[in-house]
């Protein structure tokens, strides 16, 4: 029997790409995402190339009812939960001080309950497979990033809870990875809240160049990945000189016009 991966936001991005690569590894997918035309599309090409099964299930993950839904509607049609991907997730680029309260909510919803919610309702069925939990999270998860207060609160909320839940679980045979990227080429900027944006392009790592990677880490059970390596030394410069890199940061926005 196929192992079998669920991944939120699949639609687009790196989610996308952790589809492909779990495909091409002979895993059967549950993609899920607001997109359903997008999904369905995604499902079909994966289908045809790789051979094995895709479904799809439209899921605002900000919402608990339709996590549970998506979780019930996997264990009906595939019968277990080896991997579940928390991927999907909202970017906000605004200081604190301006920012909105709905926004703020939101990107909680989004980030953090709806990686919560779906961690706890597939986990009887995780455990039982001895399988991994993925959190896609974010360097602004380890560290604040002047402008993404909002962002890197909810990043660092997910960390807490996933480095947590590793502890927790690895007595019982469930692996936990938390994913804390740098800067990757998707749409992530465009879809992102707030009235700020990065005065210039950053030059990002292509997400299929992630997601080879996090299923390395997936396959060697390891417990964090900050990709790419060089993320570290941005950590290590925050740790040594926060100022410094406070400063540095501060020059990277312009208002959206
Ligand atoms: N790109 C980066 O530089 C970067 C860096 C660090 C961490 N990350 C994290 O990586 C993850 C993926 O981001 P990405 O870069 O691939 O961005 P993206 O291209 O904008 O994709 C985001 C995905 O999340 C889905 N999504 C958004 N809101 C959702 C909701 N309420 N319910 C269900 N799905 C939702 C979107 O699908 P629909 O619109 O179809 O719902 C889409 O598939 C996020 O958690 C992000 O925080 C990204």
């Amino acid at each position: 029997m196929k192992k079998v991966v669920v991944i939120t936001g699949a639609s687009k991005g790196i989610g996308r790409e952790l589809a492909y690569v779990f495909a091409r590894k002979g895993f059967d997918l549950m993609i899920a995402s607001r997109s359903l035309n997008l999904l369905k599309e995604l499902g079909k090409e994966i289908e045809e190339k790789h051979g094995v099964k895709v479904l799809t299930k439209s899921t605002d993950v900000g919402k608990r009812e339709e996590c549970k839904e998506l979780i019930d509607y996997t264990v009906d049609s595939f019968g277990r939960i080896d991997v579940l991907i928390n991927n999907a997730g909202i970017g906000l680029y605004s200081p604190v001080a301006e920012m909105k309260e709905d926004d703020l909510e939101k990107v909680f919803y989004v980030n953090f309950f709806g990686s919560f919610y779906c961690t706890k309702y597939a986990f009887p069925y995780i455990k039982e497979a001895r399988g991994s939990v993925i959190n896609i999270s974010s360097v602004a998860g380890l560290i604040p990033v002047p402008f993404m207060g909002g962002y890197s609160a909810s990043k660092h909320a997910m960390n807490a809870l996933s480095f947590t839940l590793a502890m927790e679980v690895k007595q019982e045979g469930v692996h936990v990875l938390t994913v804390c990227p740098g800067v990757i080429n998707t749409g992530f900027v465009a879809s992102s809240l707030g009235n700020y944006r990065p005065k210039f392009k950053v030059r990002g790592t292509h997400p299929s160049k992630l997601a080879e990677k996090v299923y390395e880490y997936y396959v060697k059970r390891k417990r964090l990945l900050i990709y790419p390596w060089y993320y570290r030394l941005i950590l290590m410069s925050y740790k040594l000189f926060p100022d410094i890199y406070g400063a540095i940061y501060l020059r990277f926005w312009k208002k959206k016009s």
